[in-house]
């Protein structure tokens, strides 16, 4: 069975589709099969971020609807043959519940190695859902109110005795954190969340554009640097976590 991953913050806007994306990507370069789903209706981030936001025809509903056959609404991304997207609902009528979800996830467990869920925040109330978690990634910026929202979604999620639940710190940049005056490093915010950090992706407003827009990016860069390691991370590969 594949590994479930849930990417969450109870606060919007941190990152979490950026990192559903970028993460599930180089998990796919590390020559594993990926699913990404995306359940956050209309807004289709993850499609475009992936590069299938045109080829769209049929949607997660549509599966359920009997609109189509599981594997028709699954596109695999331009930027890898091992990387898929299961598109959210188009209209927001359509939104899938989430023991519909969970049925979703068991079914294409057995033929993805990883799949990766991004979700309204919500979900993590559901006590059955949660059940088919493995792994939750919870995501936060430098913001006070995004670490303490971090904080909260950790004090959730612990009852459900997840193996992983780690931190990922986004949009970083040391100017940032100079300015942030209840913390004086990056330890100080570890302590105050309580959470593990598994990855520091930096703030690269170009790389992440260039991406939205098609453009794959470059492998070098040290945004894509971090996602790397945080793919490796997540399969238990010991590499640093690196700033
Ligand atoms: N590391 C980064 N560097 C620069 N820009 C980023 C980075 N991560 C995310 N962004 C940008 O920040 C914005 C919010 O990111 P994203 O949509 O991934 O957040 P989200 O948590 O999924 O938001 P929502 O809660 O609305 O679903 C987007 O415009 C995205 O392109
Ligand atoms: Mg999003």
């Amino acid at each position: 069975m594949g590994t479930v991953t849930l990417v969450v913050s109870e606060k919007g806007g941190v990152g979490k589709s950026t990192i559903c994306s970028l993460l599930g990507l180089k998990l796919a370069e590390l020559n594993k099969r990926v699913l990404v789903i995306d359940n956050v209706p209309c807004v289709g981030a993850l499609s475009t971020i992936l590069g299938v936001y045109q080829n769209i025809i049929f949607d997660s509903s549509d599966i359920v609807n009997g609109n189509c056959k599981l594997n028709d609404a699954i596109y695999q991304s331009p930027f890898n043959h091992n990387l898929h997207l299961l598109p959210s609902p188009q209209n927001p009528y359509n939104k899938l519940s989430h023991s519909v979800i969970k049925q979703l996830i068991n079914l294409l467990s057995s033929v993805y190695e990883h799949i990766i869920i991004d979700c309204p925040y919500d979900i993590i109330f559901d006590t059955s859902f949660m059940s088919c978690i493995d792994n939750a990634l919870v995501v936060s910026d430098l913001n006070p109110i995004s670490l303490r929202a971090a904080r909260h979604t950790k004090s959730i999620i612990k009852k459900y005795g997840l193996s992983n639940i780690r931190l990922v710190i986004n949009n970083f940049s040391y100017k940032l954190l100079d300015h942030l005056s209840h913390y004086n490093d990056l330890d100080d915010i570890i302590d105050d969340t309580s959470i593990q950090l598994i990855a520091v992706i930096p703030k690269d407003d170009i790389t992440v554009l260039n991406i939205i827009n098609g453009i794959y990016p470059n492998t070098n860069s040290p945004i894509i640097l971090a996602f790397k390691r945080l793919a490796n991370r997540l399969i238990g590969v010991h590499v640093p976590i690196s700033i």
